[in-house]
């Protein structure tokens, strides 16, 4: 399965810091993540929680502690670094969330994932 580059959209129509969800693919299971943006930086990862594998959110582009300086499961807390992905808290402790390729160009944001989704 071949690998696509899909645009999320604006980096100026991000929070800062802020999430977007992204899907990659067609069907019932398309390739879900989310990239989260930290100043002029973007980071993106698979919507997969490294506990027991829910997705992360429970509502539409909530990824962070009420702080915003964590990524944070809405199933049981587990709580990862926004840059490094690794779980700093909570039931993941020891591993990491999967990292999507991501780049930014002209001001838009772009990910890359697997092109029939997961
Ligand atoms: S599935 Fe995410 S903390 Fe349990």
């Amino acid at each position: 399965m071949s690998d696509i580059e899909v645009a999320v959209g604006p980096l100026a129509e991000l929070d800062d810091p802020g999430c977007r969800e992204f899907a990659i693919g067609e069907g019932d299971w398309p390739f879900r993540g989310f990239v989260v943006r930290q100043g002029d930086a973007v980071y993106a990862y698979q919507n997969v929680c490294a506990h027991v594998g829910h997705p992360l959110n429970w509502s539409a582009h909530k990824f962070l502690t009420k702080d915003k300086s964590a990524i944070i499961c809405a199933s049981h807390g587990a709580t990862y670094d926004i840059k490094k992905g690794n779980c700093i808290a909570g039931p993941a402790r020891g591993r990491s969330l999967q990292a999507v390729a991501v780049a930014v160009r002209d001001g838009v944001v772009y990910v890359t994932g697997p092109e029939g989704g997961q």
